[in-house]
């Protein structure tokens, strides 16, 4: 409604109107509609995808948003800055992320990719919805460390953003939720599903070796409780034995809910991309998946909230694997790489 009262203004008044007044007047350039399409061995989607359909300049205005370092308060820090395609949108290198002024988090970036399948976001579950995940790094200090209105002045007087804005919204406006939806247009169309486990789970000819799987039915039998399904997490939160840093002492969960039974624990994170996402674990401590194997099977530290699946009959801590049996878990978990994903264009900064 609005957009077309819009055009009948322009319609109305004309050239003289805008002969006369020197205001920057969008050329407002048609918008079409994009394809969210769920890949066939997906669930259904967590994301509301008709509350905030994707289009072309929606998804467009989200990209060049989240590789701009004017969301930062130094004008360096994008979101991209962080998020590194080629390592699956992670933070390659970095134990934990550093932001604005080179300022230390104390967590290890996440993978972004199907975040519209997550029902919550980071490693506590803190963004119960992914419109409004960015506002942490935003405004965090050792993020972003900006404010929404300082963000909407320097995108206003860039007539790129606010021809972008009037093309991807009916309302037009640059503003905080068009900021956010625009960000949450890419983020759901960054959905990683072409790795060679899902072409052999979907019949398309790929085959395991018999090392891989080997490896899957291993994974299958124990790993999968927690990393369940094709999005390789059940997206709950478990304290799988890793010793408490003292330097960080980061409680987890129980920073959101605030109970005794969340102490320690962390969203069993997506193991797609693994093999480039490292170094692992919600602070970045284990380097390599070898480290990772090592840990289930000889470095689980007992503590209150330790998963219970990891208390042996036997009175030992962990998973229990021989050495060949790592190695296969990891040529299995190398076949979740999807290398369309990684160097998809669409998604890239150029
Ligand atoms: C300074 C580095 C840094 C910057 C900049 C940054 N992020 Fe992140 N991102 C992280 C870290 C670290 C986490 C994990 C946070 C946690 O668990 O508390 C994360 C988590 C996320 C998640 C949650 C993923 C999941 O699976 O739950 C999303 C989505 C995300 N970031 C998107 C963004 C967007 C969009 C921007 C830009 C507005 C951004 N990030 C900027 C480091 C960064
Ligand atoms: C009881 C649930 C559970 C089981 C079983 C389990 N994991 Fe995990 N896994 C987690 C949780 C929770 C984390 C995150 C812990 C943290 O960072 O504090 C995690 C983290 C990881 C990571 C790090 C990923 C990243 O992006 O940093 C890898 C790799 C991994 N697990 C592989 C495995 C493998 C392989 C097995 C089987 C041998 C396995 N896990 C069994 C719950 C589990």
């Amino acid at each position: 409604m609005k957009l077309l009262s819009y055009y009948i203004i322009i319609i109305l008044f004309g050239t003289a109107c805008s002969s006369e007044k020197d205001d920057y007047v969008p050329i407002v350039p048609e918008n079409k509609k994009l394809e969210f399409t769920i890949p066939a061995n997906f669930p259904n989607p967590s994301y509301n995808v008709s509350l905030n359909p994707p289009t072309e300049k929606g998804f467009e205005l989200g990209k060049k948003l989240f590789y701009d370092g004017r969301l930062s308060s130094d004008g360096v820090i994008s979101c991209g800055f962080c998020h590194i395609q080629d390592f699956a949108f992670t933070h390659h290198t970095h134990i934990v992320s550093h932001g604005v002024d080179g300022a230390l988090g104390t967590r290890n970036a996440q993978p972004l990719h199907n975040l519209a399948f997550m029902k919550e976001f980071t490693w506590d579950g803190a963004a119960r919805h992914l419109d409004l995940q960015p506002i942490i790094p935003i405004t965090a200090e050792v993020e972003m460390n900006e404010t929404f209105s300082s963000i909407i002045k320097k995108l206003e007087e860039k007539p790129e953003y606010v021809q972008l804005f009037a093309a991807a919204f009916e309302n037009q406006k640059i503003n905080s939720e068009n900021i956010l939806k625009a960000l949450s247009q890419f983020m759901i169309m960054m959905i990683s599903s072409n790795s060679k486990y899902d072409k052999i789970e979907r019949n398309e000819g790929s085959v395991f070796t018999d090392n891989e799987a080997a490896g899957f039915e291993l994974f299958k039998s124990k790993c999968a409780s927690c990393h369940a399904g094709t999005l390789f997490t059940d997206q709950s939160y478990r304290n799988n034995g890793l010793a408490v840093d003292p330097l960080y002492n980061d409680i987890g969960r129980n920073r959101v809910t605030g109970l005794a039974e969340d102490m320690h624990k962390f969203k069993v994170p997506t193991l797609r991309n693994v093999e480039l996402t490292f170094p692992y674990m919600h602070d970045g401590r284990l380097k390599t998946l070898d480290d990772v194997l090592n840990h289930y099977s000889d470095g689980v530290v007992d503590s209150e909230t330790l998963e219970p699946l990891f208390k042996n009959q036997s009175g030992t801590l962990g998973i229990p694997m021989t050495t060949e049996e790592k190695q296969q878990i990891i040529a299995f978990l190398k076949t979740l790489t999807d290398d369309n994903f990684l160097n998809d264009d669409r998604f890239s900064e150029f």
